[in-house]
């Protein structure tokens, strides 16, 4: 049976095209590409499911949304590709996601196997490659990304913990004072380290914001925990409706 894939109406440079293509080679499927770049026929087509679950540059295939449409949805920012927790701190020089996607379908991973990322940085790779159940050992120098790729990954689990810990926050209301360092370091302690570990990069988002947007750190404290925990809610949600 022969099928349509489209791809995504982003997909604009030569780069994305070869790997679109690279990933339907190694996802064992024949096609031929039509005239104006914007979808492909799929020849014999024998499991449009697998397609559906993996693909990392089309929109829809046999007019049903791929995976990753409904999750590149989930994004609470105003960057593109930023979606679930993967704008969680601010880090320059990040991979794109969706070419981590397509990178992980071309090497052939399957869940239950192994990657390893000896530069993980802000844990691209990491969350990427957990959306596709493959495993994941990420290294890195900076003490900063080895939190940040653990937050990214590991907060799902302990969502509902970090959501009673937010009752527990003083108000921005209170101003720095409520949030004194004494505070600061209370937030959490005692409590699970993946719980700790995600107030610990909520404090260093803040700290962010109000170095370099001069934002009051009390408000960006509290608007960045609250965005975090959306995000956290988001990826256990999608995890659950798309059974990944
Ligand atoms: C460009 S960043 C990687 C970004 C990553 N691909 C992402 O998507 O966020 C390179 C990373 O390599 C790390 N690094 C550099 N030299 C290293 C070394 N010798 N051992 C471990 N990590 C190292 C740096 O700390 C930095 O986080």
């Amino acid at each position: 049976m022969h099928g349509t894939a489209t791809l995504f109406p982003n997909v604009q440079f030569i780069y994305e095209l070869v790997l679109a293509q690279l990933e339907l080679d190694s996802l064992c499927t024949a096609f031929e590409i039509n005239d104006t770049l914007s979808s492909v026929k799929l020849i014999n087509v024998k499991n449009d499911q697998r397609l559906k679950s993996r693909l990392a540059y089309f929109q829809t295939v046999n007019g049903e949304y791929t995976d990753y449409c409904y999750i590149s949805r989930k994004n609470r920012t105003r960057s593109v590709n930023q979606y679930l927790t993967h704008w969680i701190y601010p880090y320059k020089g990040k991979f794109h996601p969706q070419m981590i996607r397509a990178a992980l379908n071309i090497i052939g991973l399957q869940p239950g196997e192994t990657v390893l990322d000896p530069f993980i940085g802000s844990g691209t790779t990491a969350l990427e490659a957990q959306l596709l159940g493959v495993d994941c050992v990420g290294l890195d120098a900076s003490p900063l990304c080895v939190l940040q790729s653990r937050v990214k990954t590991a907060s799902r689990e302990v969502i509902k913990e970090i959501r009673a810990q937010c009752e527990t926050l003083p108000a921005p209301s209170w101003g720095e004072a409520g949030l004194d360092e004494k505070a600061l370091n209370s937030i959490a302690s005692g409590a699970d380290q993946r719980v700790q570990d995600f107030f610990r990069l909520a404090k260093l988002v803040a700290l962010s914001d109000s170095v370099r947007r001069k934002k009051d750190f009390a408000l960006a404290f509290d608007t960045r925990t609250k965005l975090m925990v959306q995000s956290v809610t988001d990826y256990d949600q999608i995890r659950t409706e798309l059974k990944l």
